[in-house]
Protein backbone atom coordinates (compact mmCIF):
# COMPACT_ATOMS: atom_id res chain seq x y z
CA UNK A 1 0.00 0.00 0.00
CA UNK A 2 1.44 3.07 -1.13
CA UNK A 3 0.35 6.53 1.15
CA UNK A 4 0.68 10.02 0.70
CA UNK A 5 -0.34 13.69 1.48
CA UNK A 6 -1.65 16.76 -0.75
CA UNK A 7 -3.60 19.58 -0.20
CA UNK A 8 -6.32 19.81 -2.82
CA UNK A 9 -9.62 20.61 -3.16
CA UNK A 10 -12.62 17.11 -2.75
CA UNK A 11 -14.21 18.16 -6.13
CA UNK A 12 -11.33 18.46 -8.36
CA UNK A 13 -9.43 15.54 -6.74
CA UNK A 14 -9.36 12.58 -9.43
CA UNK A 15 -9.59 9.59 -7.58
CA UNK A 16 -11.05 6.60 -7.24
CA UNK A 17 -13.06 7.08 -4.81
CA UNK A 18 -12.92 10.03 -1.67
CA UNK A 19 -13.70 10.04 1.20
CA UNK A 20 -15.76 12.88 3.00
CA UNK A 21 -17.06 13.22 6.87
CA UNK A 22 -20.89 13.59 7.83
CA UNK A 23 -21.88 14.22 11.33
CA UNK A 24 -24.79 12.77 12.88
CA UNK A 25 -26.68 16.41 13.35
CA UNK A 26 -26.67 16.44 9.35
CA UNK A 27 -23.79 18.93 9.67
CA UNK A 28 -21.45 18.04 6.43
CA UNK A 29 -17.43 18.47 7.19
CA UNK A 30 -15.42 21.42 5.30
CA UNK A 31 -14.58 18.76 2.57
CA UNK A 32 -18.34 17.69 2.20
CA UNK A 33 -19.41 21.14 2.07
CA UNK A 34 -17.21 21.90 -1.10
CA UNK A 35 -18.64 18.18 -2.66
CA UNK A 36 -21.78 19.50 -1.89
CA UNK A 37 -21.34 23.23 -3.53
CA UNK A 38 -19.86 21.63 -6.90
CA UNK A 39 -22.81 18.90 -6.72
CA UNK A 40 -25.68 21.30 -6.57
CA UNK A 41 -26.52 20.36 -2.95
CA UNK A 42 -26.72 16.20 -3.23
CA UNK A 43 -25.12 15.87 -0.20
CA UNK A 44 -27.23 17.99 2.04
CA UNK A 45 -30.56 16.54 0.12
CA UNK A 46 -29.70 13.17 0.46
CA UNK A 47 -29.08 13.76 4.30
CA UNK A 48 -32.34 15.74 4.97
CA UNK A 49 -34.00 12.60 2.74
CA UNK A 50 -32.42 10.75 5.52
CA UNK A 51 -29.84 8.22 3.36
CA UNK A 52 -26.90 9.22 5.74
CA UNK A 53 -27.67 9.58 9.08
CA UNK A 54 -24.18 9.95 10.12
CA UNK A 55 -24.06 7.70 12.75
CA UNK A 56 -20.36 7.22 13.51
CA UNK A 57 -18.85 4.51 11.74
CA UNK A 58 -21.97 4.20 8.85
CA UNK A 59 -20.98 4.74 5.55
CA UNK A 60 -22.94 5.54 1.89
CA UNK A 61 -21.04 4.94 -1.29
CA UNK A 62 -22.10 7.57 -4.13
CA UNK A 63 -20.86 6.83 -7.94
CA UNK A 64 -20.56 9.46 -10.26
CA UNK A 65 -21.70 12.38 -9.33
CA UNK A 66 -21.83 14.86 -11.86
CA UNK A 67 -19.30 18.44 -11.05
CA UNK A 68 -16.99 15.97 -8.95
CA UNK A 69 -13.80 14.52 -10.87
CA UNK A 70 -13.42 11.49 -8.76
CA UNK A 71 -15.05 7.86 -9.64
CA UNK A 72 -16.66 7.95 -6.15
CA UNK A 73 -17.53 9.26 -3.65
CA UNK A 74 -17.53 7.21 0.31
CA UNK A 75 -19.62 9.78 2.47
CA UNK A 76 -18.32 8.25 6.53
CA UNK A 77 -20.60 9.06 9.50
CA UNK A 78 -18.40 11.03 12.23
CA UNK A 79 -21.02 10.66 14.39
CA UNK A 80 -21.50 13.39 17.11
CA UNK A 81 -18.11 15.60 17.11
CA UNK A 82 -18.20 15.84 21.02
CA UNK A 83 -18.56 12.06 20.93
CA UNK A 84 -15.56 11.58 18.73
CA UNK A 85 -12.69 9.45 20.65
CA UNK A 86 -9.95 7.66 19.91
CA UNK A 87 -12.15 4.29 19.89
CA UNK A 88 -14.68 5.17 17.77
CA UNK A 89 -11.95 7.24 14.94
CA UNK A 90 -10.58 3.71 14.76
CA UNK A 91 -13.98 2.18 14.35
CA UNK A 92 -14.69 5.08 11.25
CA UNK A 93 -11.40 4.47 10.18
CA UNK A 94 -12.02 0.60 10.11
CA UNK A 95 -15.41 1.20 8.18
CA UNK A 96 -13.68 3.24 5.60
CA UNK A 97 -11.59 0.83 4.21
CA UNK A 98 -14.05 -1.74 4.68
CA UNK A 99 -16.11 -0.01 2.45
CA UNK A 100 -13.68 1.41 0.02
CA UNK A 101 -12.47 -2.28 -0.71
CA UNK A 102 -15.89 -3.51 -1.90
CA UNK A 103 -15.59 -1.52 -4.73
CA UNK A 104 -12.41 -1.54 -7.40
CA UNK A 105 -11.35 1.78 -6.90
CA UNK A 106 -7.36 1.21 -6.87
CA UNK A 107 -6.60 4.63 -5.28
CA UNK A 108 -8.55 6.46 -2.50
CA UNK A 109 -8.27 10.08 -1.54
CA UNK A 110 -9.51 11.04 2.21
CA UNK A 111 -10.42 14.02 3.79
CA UNK A 112 -10.87 12.77 7.46
CA UNK A 113 -7.85 14.63 9.12
CA UNK A 114 -9.25 18.32 9.22
CA UNK A 115 -12.33 16.71 11.03
CA UNK A 116 -10.48 15.47 14.43
CA UNK A 117 -11.07 12.28 14.23
CA UNK A 118 -8.60 10.80 16.67
CA UNK A 119 -6.15 13.04 18.92
CA UNK A 120 -4.38 14.86 16.40
CA UNK A 121 -3.33 14.83 12.49
CA UNK A 122 -0.51 12.06 12.82
CA UNK A 123 -2.52 10.19 14.71
CA UNK A 124 -5.11 9.71 12.27
CA UNK A 125 -2.70 9.06 9.75
CA UNK A 126 -0.97 6.64 11.08
CA UNK A 127 -4.34 4.56 12.40
CA UNK A 128 -5.47 5.29 9.08
CA UNK A 129 -2.49 3.14 7.81
CA UNK A 130 -3.09 0.75 9.73
CA UNK A 131 -6.53 0.18 8.90
CA UNK A 132 -5.76 0.11 5.29
CA UNK A 133 -3.14 -2.36 5.71
CA UNK A 134 -5.45 -4.59 7.87
CA UNK A 135 -8.43 -4.88 5.10
CA UNK A 136 -5.47 -5.19 2.64
CA UNK A 137 -3.96 -7.97 4.55
CA UNK A 138 -5.06 -11.62 3.15
CA UNK A 139 -4.35 -14.51 5.28
CA UNK A 140 -5.52 -17.75 2.80
CA UNK A 141 -2.36 -17.75 0.81
CA UNK A 142 -1.99 -21.21 1.57
CA UNK A 143 -5.53 -21.89 -0.14
CA UNK A 144 -5.46 -23.63 -3.31
CA UNK A 145 -7.49 -21.06 -4.67
CA UNK A 146 -6.30 -17.75 -2.38
CA UNK A 147 -8.45 -14.46 -2.57
CA UNK A 148 -7.52 -11.97 -4.71
CA UNK A 149 -5.29 -9.33 -3.65
CA UNK A 150 -7.37 -5.99 -2.45
CA UNK A 151 -8.15 -3.50 -5.58
CA UNK A 152 -6.85 -0.70 -3.54
CA UNK A 153 -3.06 0.17 -3.45
CA UNK A 154 -2.71 3.83 -3.21
CA UNK A 155 -4.38 6.07 -0.31
CA UNK A 156 -3.77 9.83 0.25
CA UNK A 157 -4.20 11.76 2.84
CA UNK A 158 -6.11 15.02 1.57
CA UNK A 159 -6.01 18.32 3.71
CA UNK A 160 -7.81 21.80 2.42
CA UNK A 161 -4.89 23.70 4.22
CA UNK A 162 -1.22 23.11 3.43
CA UNK A 163 -0.01 19.78 5.34
CA UNK A 164 2.33 20.50 8.14
CA UNK A 165 5.93 18.52 7.77
CA UNK A 166 5.42 16.45 10.84
CA UNK A 167 2.75 14.95 8.83
CA UNK A 168 4.96 13.65 6.32
CA UNK A 169 7.07 11.63 9.18
CA UNK A 170 4.31 9.99 10.55
CA UNK A 171 3.35 8.76 7.87
CA UNK A 172 6.52 7.11 6.58
CA UNK A 173 6.15 5.95 10.53
CA UNK A 174 3.09 4.58 10.37
CA UNK A 175 4.12 2.85 6.77
CA UNK A 176 7.14 1.33 8.17
CA UNK A 177 5.16 0.15 11.10
CA UNK A 178 2.43 -1.45 8.95
CA UNK A 179 4.48 -3.34 6.92
CA UNK A 180 6.40 -4.24 10.18
CA UNK A 181 2.94 -5.44 11.39
CA UNK A 182 2.38 -7.53 8.35
CA UNK A 183 5.65 -9.47 8.48
CA UNK A 184 4.37 -10.47 12.14
CA UNK A 185 0.94 -11.50 11.01
CA UNK A 186 2.49 -13.64 8.23
CA UNK A 187 4.72 -15.60 10.10
CA UNK A 188 2.04 -15.36 12.98
CA UNK A 189 -0.22 -17.26 11.21
CA UNK A 190 2.05 -19.95 9.10
CA UNK A 191 1.35 -23.58 10.97
CA UNK A 192 3.63 -24.82 13.09
CA UNK A 193 4.89 -27.90 10.33
CA UNK A 194 6.13 -24.68 7.87
CA UNK A 195 7.28 -21.97 11.19
CA UNK A 196 10.08 -24.18 12.67
CA UNK A 197 12.80 -22.52 14.40
CA UNK A 198 14.98 -23.07 11.79
CA UNK A 199 12.40 -21.09 9.46
CA UNK A 200 12.31 -18.19 11.79
CA UNK A 201 16.27 -18.32 12.02
CA UNK A 202 16.36 -18.47 7.86
CA UNK A 203 13.76 -15.25 7.95
CA UNK A 204 15.74 -13.17 10.13
CA UNK A 205 18.82 -14.13 7.82
CA UNK A 206 16.71 -12.98 5.11
CA UNK A 207 15.75 -9.63 6.95
CA UNK A 208 19.61 -8.70 7.36
CA UNK A 209 19.95 -9.32 3.49
CA UNK A 210 17.61 -6.94 2.86
CA UNK A 211 18.90 -4.47 5.54
CA UNK A 212 22.43 -3.68 5.57
CA UNK A 213 22.28 -2.16 8.88
CA UNK A 214 20.93 -5.10 10.66
CA UNK A 215 23.82 -8.37 11.51
CA UNK A 216 22.13 -11.60 12.15
CA UNK A 217 23.62 -14.45 13.89
CA UNK A 218 22.10 -18.16 14.80
CA UNK A 219 23.31 -19.78 17.54
CA UNK A 220 22.53 -23.78 17.97
CA UNK A 221 21.96 -26.06 20.32
CA UNK A 222 25.78 -26.98 20.69
CA UNK A 223 26.54 -23.42 21.27
CA UNK A 224 23.82 -22.58 23.86
CA UNK A 225 25.42 -25.85 25.74
CA UNK A 226 28.93 -24.29 25.81
CA UNK A 227 26.79 -21.64 26.66
CA UNK A 228 25.36 -23.20 29.66
CA UNK A 229 21.92 -22.84 28.91
CA UNK A 230 20.28 -25.48 30.09
CA UNK A 231 17.43 -24.10 31.16
CA UNK A 232 16.21 -23.55 27.27
CA UNK A 233 17.79 -26.52 26.15
CA UNK A 234 15.19 -28.46 28.15
CA UNK A 235 12.18 -27.26 26.15
CA UNK A 236 13.63 -28.46 23.32
CA UNK A 237 14.37 -32.13 24.52
CA UNK A 238 11.15 -33.49 23.01
CA UNK A 239 11.49 -32.13 19.44
CA UNK A 240 12.64 -33.68 16.33
CA UNK A 241 13.35 -29.78 15.53
CA UNK A 242 16.42 -28.22 16.46
CA UNK A 243 16.54 -25.13 18.63
CA UNK A 244 17.95 -21.75 17.56
CA UNK A 245 18.76 -18.71 19.34
CA UNK A 246 18.59 -16.11 16.79
CA UNK A 247 20.15 -12.16 17.27
CA UNK A 248 19.77 -9.46 15.04
CA UNK A 249 21.94 -6.29 15.54
CA UNK A 250 20.63 -3.33 14.66
CA UNK A 251 23.69 -0.43 14.30
CA UNK A 252 21.81 3.13 13.53
CA UNK A 253 23.80 5.36 15.86
CA UNK A 254 27.16 5.53 17.24
CA UNK A 255 28.37 2.09 17.89
CA UNK A 256 29.30 3.10 21.33
CA UNK A 257 25.50 3.69 22.05
CA UNK A 258 23.98 1.29 24.40
CA UNK A 259 21.40 -1.24 22.56
CA UNK A 260 18.14 -1.79 23.58
CA UNK A 261 17.17 -5.48 23.65
CA UNK A 262 13.94 -6.98 22.42
CA UNK A 263 13.77 -10.18 23.75
CA UNK A 264 10.71 -12.09 21.70
CA UNK A 265 9.80 -15.83 22.63
CA UNK A 266 9.54 -18.08 19.72
CA UNK A 267 8.31 -21.54 20.54
CA UNK A 268 6.84 -22.60 17.19
CA UNK A 269 4.34 -25.22 18.37
CA UNK A 270 3.77 -25.28 22.33
CA UNK A 271 1.54 -28.92 23.01
CA UNK A 272 2.37 -28.21 26.85
CA UNK A 273 4.95 -31.41 26.37
CA UNK A 274 4.63 -34.36 28.67
CA UNK A 275 1.99 -31.72 30.86
CA UNK A 276 0.36 -31.65 27.51
CA UNK A 277 -2.30 -29.47 27.02
CA UNK A 278 -5.84 -30.65 26.36
CA UNK A 279 -6.58 -30.84 22.98
CA UNK A 280 -9.58 -28.23 22.33
CA UNK A 281 -7.74 -25.03 20.58
CA UNK A 282 -4.54 -26.34 20.82
CA UNK A 283 -3.55 -25.74 17.35
CA UNK A 284 -3.64 -21.65 18.43
CA UNK A 285 -0.28 -22.59 19.62
CA UNK A 286 1.21 -21.92 16.81
CA UNK A 287 1.05 -18.40 17.44
CA UNK A 288 3.25 -19.12 20.84
CA UNK A 289 6.14 -17.43 18.42
CA UNK A 290 4.30 -14.32 18.15
CA UNK A 291 6.60 -12.12 20.83
CA UNK A 292 9.44 -13.43 18.16
CA UNK A 293 7.65 -12.35 15.59
CA UNK A 294 6.99 -9.26 16.73
CA UNK A 295 10.64 -8.82 17.44
CA UNK A 296 11.23 -9.32 13.91
CA UNK A 297 8.37 -6.98 12.55
CA UNK A 298 9.28 -4.43 14.38
CA UNK A 299 13.24 -4.60 13.48
CA UNK A 300 12.21 -4.54 10.05
CA UNK A 301 10.07 -1.31 10.52
CA UNK A 302 13.19 0.73 12.06
CA UNK A 303 15.64 -0.89 9.85
CA UNK A 304 13.05 1.21 7.08
CA UNK A 305 12.71 3.85 8.71
CA UNK A 306 16.70 4.27 9.57
CA UNK A 307 16.11 5.39 13.43
CA UNK A 308 18.79 6.66 14.83
CA UNK A 309 19.22 3.88 17.93
CA UNK A 310 21.16 0.77 18.24
CA UNK A 311 18.77 -2.50 18.85
CA UNK A 312 19.20 -5.52 19.35
CA UNK A 313 16.59 -8.37 18.55
CA UNK A 314 17.24 -11.83 20.74
CA UNK A 315 15.09 -14.89 19.69
CA UNK A 316 14.99 -18.35 21.56
CA UNK A 317 13.11 -20.51 19.19
CA UNK A 318 11.97 -24.13 19.57
CA UNK A 319 9.33 -26.20 19.92
CA UNK A 320 7.31 -27.66 22.98
CA UNK A 321 6.76 -31.53 22.68
CA UNK A 322 6.32 -34.76 24.20
CA UNK A 323 8.32 -37.66 23.78
CA UNK A 324 10.62 -40.60 25.45
CA UNK A 325 13.31 -37.71 25.67
CA UNK A 326 11.09 -34.95 26.32
CA UNK A 327 11.51 -33.17 30.04
CA UNK A 328 9.40 -35.05 32.90
CA UNK A 329 7.58 -32.75 35.76
CA UNK A 330 10.34 -33.01 38.75
CA UNK A 331 13.54 -32.64 36.76
CA UNK A 332 15.75 -30.07 37.66
CA UNK A 333 17.87 -28.24 35.31
CA UNK A 334 20.43 -25.06 35.56
CA UNK A 335 20.22 -22.40 33.83
CA UNK A 336 23.07 -19.73 32.16
CA UNK A 337 22.63 -17.98 35.23
CA UNK A 338 23.95 -20.34 37.44
CA UNK A 339 20.40 -20.84 39.22
CA UNK A 340 18.77 -24.24 39.34
CA UNK A 341 14.88 -24.37 38.19
CA UNK A 342 12.57 -27.55 39.60
CA UNK A 343 10.27 -27.64 36.26
CA UNK A 344 6.98 -28.55 38.34
CA UNK A 345 5.01 -28.01 34.50
CA UNK A 346 6.59 -28.54 31.39
CA UNK A 347 3.72 -26.33 29.96
CA UNK A 348 5.51 -23.52 31.55
CA UNK A 349 8.24 -23.55 28.98
CA UNK A 350 8.40 -19.63 27.51
CA UNK A 351 9.93 -18.47 30.90
CA UNK A 352 12.09 -21.12 31.06
CA UNK A 353 13.49 -19.99 27.44
CA UNK A 354 13.10 -16.82 27.98
CA UNK A 355 15.16 -16.70 31.41
CA UNK A 356 18.65 -17.72 29.33
CA UNK A 357 17.85 -15.45 26.36
CA UNK A 358 17.65 -12.41 29.12
CA UNK A 359 20.63 -13.82 30.71
CA UNK A 360 22.73 -13.90 27.11
CA UNK A 361 21.31 -10.57 26.62
CA UNK A 362 23.60 -8.89 28.80
CA UNK A 363 26.25 -9.65 26.89
CA UNK A 364 25.16 -6.49 24.49
CA UNK A 365 25.53 -4.13 27.90
CA UNK A 366 22.17 -2.87 26.94
CA UNK A 367 20.27 0.30 27.85
CA UNK A 368 17.04 -1.68 28.81
CA UNK A 369 15.64 -4.95 27.59
CA UNK A 370 12.25 -5.52 26.83
CA UNK A 371 10.80 -9.07 26.40
CA UNK A 372 7.60 -10.12 24.52
CA UNK A 373 6.09 -13.09 24.85
CA UNK A 374 3.04 -14.91 24.95
CA UNK A 375 3.69 -16.35 28.35
CA UNK A 376 0.29 -16.78 30.23
CA UNK A 377 -3.31 -17.77 29.93
CA UNK A 378 -3.94 -16.34 33.25
CA UNK A 379 -2.98 -12.91 31.34
CA UNK A 380 -6.24 -13.67 29.05
CA UNK A 381 -8.27 -13.85 32.37
CA UNK A 382 -7.17 -10.68 33.51
CA UNK A 383 -7.02 -8.13 31.08
CA UNK A 384 -8.80 -9.89 28.08
CA UNK A 385 -7.63 -8.92 24.15
CA UNK A 386 -7.51 -5.59 24.66
CA UNK A 387 -4.49 -4.87 26.79
CA UNK A 388 -1.23 -6.23 27.01
CA UNK A 389 0.42 -7.08 30.10
CA UNK A 390 3.33 -4.51 31.24
CA UNK A 391 6.22 -5.44 34.05
CA UNK A 392 8.69 -3.56 34.78
CA UNK A 393 11.99 -3.33 37.27
CA UNK A 394 11.92 0.52 36.28
CA UNK A 395 8.77 2.53 36.64
CA UNK A 396 10.33 4.92 34.34
CA UNK A 397 10.59 2.51 31.54
CA UNK A 398 6.59 1.25 32.40
CA UNK A 399 5.28 4.59 32.08
CA UNK A 400 6.84 4.72 28.68
CA UNK A 401 5.93 2.22 27.35
CA UNK A 402 2.79 2.68 28.84
CA UNK A 403 2.45 6.04 26.59
CA UNK A 404 3.88 4.38 23.63
CA UNK A 405 0.91 2.07 23.50
CA UNK A 406 -1.43 5.37 23.76
CA UNK A 407 0.17 7.04 21.48
CA UNK A 408 0.02 3.50 19.00
CA UNK A 409 -3.46 2.83 19.88
CA UNK A 410 -1.77 -0.92 20.86
CA UNK A 411 -2.30 -0.42 25.00
CA UNK A 412 -0.38 -2.24 27.81
CA UNK A 413 -1.51 -2.49 31.59
CA UNK A 414 0.65 -2.53 34.19
CA UNK A 415 0.92 -5.08 36.67
CA UNK A 416 2.90 -5.36 40.20
CA UNK A 417 6.11 -7.24 40.43
CA UNK A 418 5.58 -7.28 44.40
CA UNK A 419 8.46 -9.13 46.50
CA UNK A 420 5.27 -10.39 48.13
CA UNK A 421 4.64 -12.97 45.16
CA UNK A 422 8.25 -13.79 44.82
CA UNK A 423 8.07 -16.97 47.37
CA UNK A 424 5.09 -18.55 45.53
CA UNK A 425 8.19 -19.65 43.42
CA UNK A 426 10.19 -21.39 46.34
CA UNK A 427 11.32 -24.86 45.83
CA UNK A 428 12.26 -27.66 47.93
CA UNK A 429 14.97 -28.74 46.10
CA UNK A 430 16.06 -26.18 43.72
CA UNK A 431 16.70 -22.43 43.52
CA UNK A 432 13.00 -22.28 42.17
CA UNK A 433 10.10 -23.79 40.56
CA UNK A 434 8.95 -22.69 37.38
CA UNK A 435 5.43 -22.68 38.07
CA UNK A 436 3.57 -20.18 40.93
CA UNK A 437 0.05 -21.65 41.19
CA UNK A 438 -3.17 -20.54 39.76
CA UNK A 439 -3.44 -17.15 41.64
CA UNK A 440 -1.74 -14.46 40.11
CA UNK A 441 -0.64 -16.77 37.60
CA UNK A 442 0.70 -13.91 35.04
CA UNK A 443 2.50 -11.68 37.97
CA UNK A 444 4.17 -15.27 39.37
CA UNK A 445 5.62 -15.87 35.40
CA UNK A 446 6.95 -12.22 35.32
CA UNK A 447 8.58 -12.84 38.81
CA UNK A 448 10.41 -15.88 37.68
CA UNK A 449 11.56 -13.99 34.77
CA UNK A 450 12.71 -10.64 37.22
CA UNK A 451 15.22 -13.21 38.85
CA UNK A 452 16.92 -13.23 35.38
CA UNK A 453 17.42 -9.23 34.82
CA UNK A 454 18.61 -7.71 38.33
CA UNK A 455 21.63 -6.22 36.04
CA UNK A 456 19.81 -4.18 33.80
CA UNK A 457 16.59 -2.20 33.20
CA UNK A 458 13.65 -4.25 31.89
CA UNK A 459 10.26 -4.65 30.82
CA UNK A 460 8.20 -7.63 29.93
CA UNK A 461 4.91 -7.55 27.78
CA UNK A 462 2.69 -10.54 28.18
CA UNK A 463 0.88 -10.63 24.49
CA UNK A 464 -0.91 -13.91 25.19
CA UNK A 465 -4.31 -12.71 24.67
CA UNK A 466 -3.29 -9.48 22.02
CA UNK A 467 -1.07 -11.12 20.15
CA UNK A 468 -3.87 -13.23 18.13
CA UNK A 469 -7.86 -13.68 17.61
CA UNK A 470 -9.49 -16.92 17.70
CA UNK A 471 -13.10 -18.33 16.17
CA UNK A 472 -14.61 -16.78 12.88
CA UNK A 473 -11.85 -13.97 12.55
CA UNK A 474 -8.58 -16.39 13.48
CA UNK A 475 -5.31 -14.34 12.94
CA UNK A 476 -2.53 -13.18 14.04
CA UNK A 477 -3.13 -9.15 15.15
CA UNK A 478 0.62 -7.92 14.39
CA UNK A 479 0.70 -6.64 18.18
CA UNK A 480 2.72 -5.12 19.77
CA UNK A 481 4.90 -4.02 16.49
CA UNK A 482 2.83 -0.45 16.80
CA UNK A 483 3.86 0.03 20.02
CA UNK A 484 7.54 -1.49 20.34
CA UNK A 485 8.51 0.85 17.44
CA UNK A 486 6.46 3.85 18.72
CA UNK A 487 8.65 3.30 21.63
CA UNK A 488 12.45 3.39 19.99
CA UNK A 489 10.78 6.35 17.51
CA UNK A 490 10.13 8.25 20.93
CA UNK A 491 13.98 6.86 22.11
CA UNK A 492 15.63 8.40 18.78
CA UNK A 493 13.71 11.29 19.14
CA UNK A 494 15.11 12.21 22.69
CA UNK A 495 18.65 11.50 21.97
N1 LIG B 1 1.89 -20.37 25.57
C1 LIG B 1 1.24 -20.61 26.80
C2 LIG B 1 0.40 -19.43 27.26
C3 LIG B 1 -0.90 -19.23 26.56
C4 LIG B 1 -1.97 -20.10 26.78
C5 LIG B 1 -1.09 -18.14 25.77
C6 LIG B 1 -3.18 -19.87 26.17
C7 LIG B 1 -2.31 -17.90 25.17
C8 LIG B 1 -3.35 -18.77 25.36
C9 LIG B 1 2.27 -20.90 27.88
O1 LIG B 1 3.39 -21.57 27.48
C10 LIG B 1 1.57 -21.76 28.89
O2 LIG B 1 1.23 -22.85 28.55
N2 LIG B 1 1.40 -21.25 30.10
C11 LIG B 1 0.73 -21.97 31.11
C12 LIG B 1 1.46 -21.73 32.40
C13 LIG B 1 1.00 -22.60 33.53
C14 LIG B 1 1.36 -24.04 33.26
C15 LIG B 1 1.66 -22.11 34.79
C16 LIG B 1 -0.70 -21.46 31.19
O3 LIG B 1 -0.91 -20.25 31.01
O4 LIG B 1 -1.59 -22.27 31.37
MN1 LIG C 1 3.09 -23.67 27.51
ZN1 LIG D 1 3.93 -21.34 25.55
Amino acid sequence: MEFSIKQSSPDKQPSGCIVVGVYEDGKLSPAAQLLDKATEHQLSSLVARGDMSGKSASTLLLHKLPGVAAERVLLVGLGKASELNNKTSVEILRATFVALNTTAAKDAALYIIDEGVGKDASWVVKQAAFSAAEQAFRADGMKSKPSKPAALKSVTFATLGKPVAALKNALDQAAATAQGMELAKTLGNLPGNICTPTYLAAKSLALSKAHKSIKTTVLEEKDMQKLGMGSFLSVTRGSEQPAKLITMEYCGADKKQKPIVLVGKGITFDSGGISLKPGAEMDEMKYDMCGAASVLGTMQAIAEMGLKLNVVGVIPTCENLPSGTATKPGDIVTSMSGQTIEILNTDAEGRLILCDALTYSAKFHPDTVIDIATLTGACVIALGHVASGLFSNDDKLAQELLAAGEQAHDRAWQLPLWEDYQPLLDSNFADMQNIGGRAGGTITAACFLSRFTKDYRWAHLDIAGTAWKSGKDKGATGRPVPLLTQYLINRANSK
